[in-house]
């Protein structure tokens, strides 16, 4: 079962900032887990849509301009991450996952993937973009049809995966409070890989053990790695 840093080691370091990104790639996880958002002028590394809760700011990230988004502490000191700084510190040494949160101008995203790509920074193998909102998969997939693509949810359709199937995407990515064993029988039907989020408890690990899941999701990768080679 592959372990995804959860926006980097957030457990210990604050979320979606470079010391939980640092600290994810020195456990050696499978993949790092990271939220974007638009900003007036850029993508940012940041779960909300709004500054408030994570950071020293006020208002919607979408109302600044990266160079005033620089200027706020995002716990700890350090500052909001750009998706280049991403890529460079990153620097295609693991998976990054990459969840689109309150994201336009998508032919910008586009773009700079593939400077990255053309630059060796990250490979397209080490590269899933996943999202709750499916029409920004379905559109980047017509674009990219190279690219991976996650399909999120936190509920069980009555088809189960046949949504994350008709988006021929890679993998889906579902509340662990909502996969059973027939969610996780039926996406590996499909040919998809199943992911958990987010998972930090024991029980909760060998839950998904049992059910079959093929990575989790969590804020303590390196707890999590000692534990599952204890078992
Ligand atoms: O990508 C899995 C998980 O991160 C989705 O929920 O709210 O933590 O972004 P959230
Ligand atoms: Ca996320």
């Amino acid at each position: 079962m592959k372990v995804f840093a959860h926006r980097g080691a957030s457990g210990d370091f604050p979320e979606n900032t470079k010391s939980a990104i640092l600290e994810a790639l020195k456990v050696d996880v499978d993949g790092i887990e990271v939220d974007i958002q638009s900003s007036l002028d850029d993508y940012m590394v940041i779960h909300d849509s709004w500054l408030d809760r994570t950071t020293s700011g006020k208002g919607r990230v979408s109302n600044f301009t990266a160079h005033e988004l620089s200027k706020l502490d995002a716990g700890n000191g350090e500052k909001i991450p750009t998706l280049q700084q991403l890529f460079d510190w990153n620097n295609n040494k693991s998976l990054l996952n990459i969840e689109l949160k309150h994201t336009f101008a998508l032919e910008r995203f586009v773009a700079q993937l593939e400077q990255n790509i053309e630059a060796k920074k990250i490979s397209k193998a080490n590269i899933l973009v996943s999202s709750f909102d499916h029409h920004q998969l379905q559109w980047l997939k017509n674009k990219l049809p190279w690219l991976k693509i996650g399909a999120l949810t936190s509920s069980i359709p009555i088809n189960y995966a046949k949504f994350a199937s008709d988006l021929n995407a890679y993998s889906v990515h579902a509340d662990k409070t909502f996969i059973n064993k027939a969610f996780a029988e039926d996406a590996k039907k499909r040919g998809l890989k199943i992911y958990a989020y987010t998972v930090d408890r024991e029980e909760d690990i060998a839950l998904m053990l049992e059910y079959g899941i093929d990575g989790i999701f969590t804020n303590y990768p390196a707890r999590t790695k000692a534990y599952l080679l204890s078992l």
